[in-house]
């Protein structure tokens, strides 16, 4: 193997631009050829490829956001699609290629592999959402963009005596709720994978206002509900002064943090060590803060185990 490739798909996140770095790094160190696909699949359909060398990933690591942009694409998920983007890598002879992004960015990497591309997953979402891994990136760099709003908000919430619902990411996963909201001190958190009735928020209140308690911060990710509809449930039980934020896409932007930044460069560098070993349909991991790497399949069909621990831990 010779030449490589790097794509980021699907929803960006933070630390994506340190993963390729490493992957361009660590593809030069092994003498690879290495160069980036824009916009995703899509691009890589197309061909718009790039040379990438330690100047064009040079000051990048800092960057939120891809560098090498990435897009959704309906076309991919065809046959005839995924023959297409074989074409085009055998027509610019690139034997390997490494895909960031989550776990629908990996279905399509699994394709490739099964038409005997050297495939190689880097997790990549801030939802933290596949199973198979602790952490993806963008999970900890989100959390703190997080917090810095939940700081922001409390000042205020308490001048005012009111109650905050704040509204986060996280589609079908509560992980953002869940590890920003313990750290941010929140009185209630609401994510998918544990029910919660609006009384029990209700009690949380009064029983708070009863030892002096004067403002309180809730946590909802958008899979469970929006800040909306909990502020509307809550009123309808009891006259309280509620505010909401929905904190949308700011969760997706800013530059990584330190440990993003680590993670990136370390699943960069193990999934080029992999392809240097003519492994394929792989994706990285971390694992009690080790790295690791697993079949795409047998990852993908991990279930995501929720940390009630934590949670408990939380609503104490
Ligand atoms: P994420 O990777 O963050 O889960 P998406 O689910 O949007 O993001 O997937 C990103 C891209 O991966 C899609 O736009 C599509 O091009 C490709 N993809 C998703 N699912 C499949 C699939 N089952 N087979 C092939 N490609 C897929
Ligand atoms: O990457 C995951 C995610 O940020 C979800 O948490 C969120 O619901 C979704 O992507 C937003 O998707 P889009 O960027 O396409 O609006």
């Amino acid at each position: 193997m010779n030449k490589i490739c790097v794509l980021t798909s699907g929803g960006d996140a933070p630390g994506m631009n340190a993963a390729i770095r490493a992957v361009v790094r660590s593809g030069n160190y092994y003498n690879f050829e290495v160069v980036g696909v824009e916009r995703g699949y899509e691009g890589l359909m197309s061909g718009q490829f790039i040379p990438l060398g330690p100047l064009e990933v040079g000051n990048i690591i800092h960057q939120g956001g891809t560098f090498l942009r990435s897009a959704r694409s309906e076309a991919f998920k065809t046959k005839a699609g995924q023959q297409r983007a074989l074409e085009v890598l055998r027509k610019n002879s690139i034997q390997g290629i490494v895909v960031i992004g989550g776990d629908g960015s990996f279905k399509g990497a699994k394709a490739l592999s099964d038409l005997g591309v050297s495939t190689i997953g880097i997790p990549g979402t801030i939802d933290n959402d596949l199973a198979y891994t602790e952490f993806s990136l963008g999970f900890d760099t989100a959390c703190n963009t997080i917090l810095d709003a939940i700081n922001k908000l409390r000042d205020t919430m308490e001048s005012h005596e009111r109650v905050l619902i704040l509204q986060v990411m996280g589609r079908n996963c509560g992980d953002l709720a869940l590890y920003s909201g313990l750290a941010g001190g929140a009185q209630a958190i609401l994510c998918p994978e544990v029910p919660i009735s609006t009384k029990k928020l209700v009690d949380i209140i009064i029983k708070g206002r009863d030892f002096g308690r004067r403002s309180f911060l809730m946590v909802v990710a958008e899979g469970f509900s929006t800040a909306e509809q909990i502020k509307a449930q809550i009123k309808e039980v009891g006259e309280f002064s509620v505010r909401t934020v929905v904190l949308g896409h700011t969760q997706r932007g800013g530059s990584p943090s330190g440990f993003d930044r680590r993670l990136g460069t370390q699943f960069g560098a193990h999934a080029v060590r992999l392809l240097k070993n003519n492994k394929t349909n792989r994706i990285v991991g971390i694992k009690e803060n080790k790295i690791f790497d697993i079949d795409i399949k047998e990852g993908l069909s991990q279930k995501k185990i929720f940390n009630s621990e934590l949670y408990e831990i939380a609503m104490m």
